[in-house]
């Protein structure tokens, strides 16, 4: 007999290669038990080899009944090309991070750029009040984040990257607003800018951080780190000690993994203190 409460279940999934490090299920599951949904949200490991049949799967529901998930490092490219229905943000960027059913084919978006302006909204208002962003990094990551700014309606902004093809790339790909620079204009770059976004794996799990002077940036300017491990990086820490305002990169995570929630289990959940605390008592057992 088939236990009813099972098929009852709405199931999701986070998969990559590895995923055992991934707060996901745990982000998920506190959303599932506060609003006492019968959901369950599990992680798969998938290597790249196997994601195409991954993806057929899901399509042809023989694979658990998933309703959808969330794909990371290295499937978001991979999710882009087998998805059957990108959206906009998704076409542009080449990335996807979320995926759900509809009418038996794989919809697509990408929400790392909503979690990195949702949780500036949240932690410092009136962030997005100027004209000049700096970005510093134009990896992966820093795709969502350029775009993002760019939707969010900021003027100017300016990728500065050690590897300057890089940065041109993202200047190639998302038009007019965005301006590349090597890492040598750094200083200059920076003058009048009211925003400046880390988006390099400086400062990552205790990786060594060159000194930045922050003193160009406009008075009242803020900055961030989509690096969250440790919380309080020490890029920020720096633009703490030179009197400038921070916000940590542990709210892009939780952010972006909001509209994927509601998308599966019809409710869109908050992040709230006690999530944070969650995952940050996490992050101290396990780095
Ligand atoms: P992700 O997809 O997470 O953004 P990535 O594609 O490897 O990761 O990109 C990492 C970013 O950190 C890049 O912008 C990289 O610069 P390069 O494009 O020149 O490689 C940047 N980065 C990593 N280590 C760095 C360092 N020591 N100094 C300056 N930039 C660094």
């Amino acid at each position: 007999m088939v236990d009813s409460r099972e098929t009852l279940t709405i199931k999701a999934f986070v998969t990559g290669y590895p995923i055992s490090h991934s707060r996901s299920p745990l982000i998920h599951g506190y959303w599932l038990n506060k609003a006492d949904i019968a959901g369950n949200y599990e992680a798969i490991s998938v290597p790249a080899e196997s994601f195409h049949t991954f993806m057929d799967q899901l399509r042809a529901g023989t694979n658990g009944g998933f309703v959808g998930g969330n794909v990371t490092i290295p499937h978001k490219e991979a999710a882009f090309r087998f998805a059957d229905r990108n959206d906009e943000i998704v076409e542009e960027l080449g990335a996807a991070n979320t995926l759900w059913l509809e009418d038996g084919l794989i919809h697509a978006t990408n929400t790392d750029g909503y979690g990195f302006t949702a949780n500036l909204d949240q932690r410092h208002p009136g962030w997005d009040k100027t004209d000049r962003a700096l970005v510093l990094g134009a990896g992966g990551a820093s795709r969502s984040v350029v775009q993002a700014l760019r939707n969010r309606g900021i003027s100017e902004i300016h990728v500065v990257n050690r590897t300057l093809d890089r940065a041109l790339e993202l200047r190639d790909r998302f038009g007019v607003k965005v301006f590349a620079h090597p890492l040598l204009a750094l200083q200059e770059v920076m003058s009048g800018a009211g925003l400046f976004v880390n988006t390099t794996s400086l400062g990552m799990d205790g990786r060594k951080t060159p000194p930045i002077d922050f003193s160009k940036l406009k008075r009242g300017a803020v900055v961030t780190d989509i690096v969250y491990v440790p919380l309080n990086t020490p890029i920020l820490q720096m633009a703490q000690k030179q009197g400038f305002a921070t916000v940590d990169g542990l709210g892009m995570l939780l952010h972006q993994a909001r509209p994927g929630f509601e998308k599966w289990f019809g409710r869109l959940p908050e992040v709230d203190d006690t999530l944070r605390k969650h995952i940050i008592d996490d992050i101290a057992r396990h780095g």
